[in-house]
């Protein structure tokens, strides 16, 4: 299986990616979370990301393409994979496309998972993340078993960065201009399946479940 997650930020992308990663035993390449990685690690990629990330921009396309080239022939990817936050651009989706074609190895769905802006900004106030797996929780919608600490691997957990009231807003006009136009681009591949985000983490499960025919 092999899935793109579409969505404005904060959409809960991360969150139902969690959950089919499980369901389908399959890799979650989330490009957000591999920058945070690098910049937790200080790398050069990582320096050049952040300064885009900080100030709700997109990294630039070059930077992101080589990447998710590298993570996608890795053993791991073999059955399938699940594509969270990429492609963001037309651009990474053409290349996708043309990487993907290179593999032989075509995209099933893209779950465009649509949540409006007002109750964006809202769970994003309340997310805490994992620093070391990538893990999202909310202090209403999805709350930790041991508080402060990672369910998945123990980690103290943090608020990001770019989850401030302003740098919100400017990611989500970004998404609006850049991200929103790959709907109708993979509409027009007859991949889009069409999810309301708006409920319970578990009303969102269920009907991504439903959508892709799994009981
Ligand atoms: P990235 O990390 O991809 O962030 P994003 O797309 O902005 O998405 P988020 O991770 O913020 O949200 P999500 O949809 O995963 O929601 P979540 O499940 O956490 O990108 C960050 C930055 O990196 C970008 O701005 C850009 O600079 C750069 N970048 C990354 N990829 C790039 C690319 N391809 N090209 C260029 N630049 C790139 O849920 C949010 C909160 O809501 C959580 O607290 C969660 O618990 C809660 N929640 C989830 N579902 C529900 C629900 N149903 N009800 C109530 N609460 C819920």
């Amino acid at each position: 299986m092999r899935l793109i997650l579409l969505g404005a930020p904060g959409a809960g992308k991360g969150t139902q990616a969690e959950m089919l990663t499980k369901l389908y035993d399959i890799p979650c390449i989330s490009t957000g979370n591999i920058f945070r990685e690098h910049i937790s690690n200080n790398t050069e990629l990582g320096q050049k990301a952040k300064a885009y990330m900080d100030e709700g921009k997109l990294v630039p396309d070059s930077l992101v393409i080589e990447l998710v080239k590298s993570r996608i022939t890795q053993d791991d990817c073999k059955n399938g994979m699940i594509f969270d936050g990429f492609p963001r651009t037309i651009p990474q989706a053409e290349a996708l496309d043309v990487m993907l074609k290179e593999l032989s190895i075509p995209i099933d769905f893209v779950i465009n998972v649509d949540v409006p802006d007002e109750l964006i900004v809202d769970r994003m106030s309340g997310r805490t993340v994992c620093p070391s797996c990538g893990a999202s929780y909310h202090k209403v919608n999805k709350v930790e078993t041991v508080a402060g600490k990672c369910d998945l691997c123990g980690e103290t957990l943090i608020q990001r960065d770019d989850d401030r009231a302003e740098t919100v807003k400017k990611r989500l006009d970004v998404y609006h201009e850049q991200t929103e136009p790959l709907i109708a681009y993979y509409k027009a591949q007859g991949k889009v399946l069409d999810i309301d985000g708006v409920g319970t983490v578990e009303e969102v499960r269920d009907r991504v479940k439903k959508a892709l025919g799994v009981k």
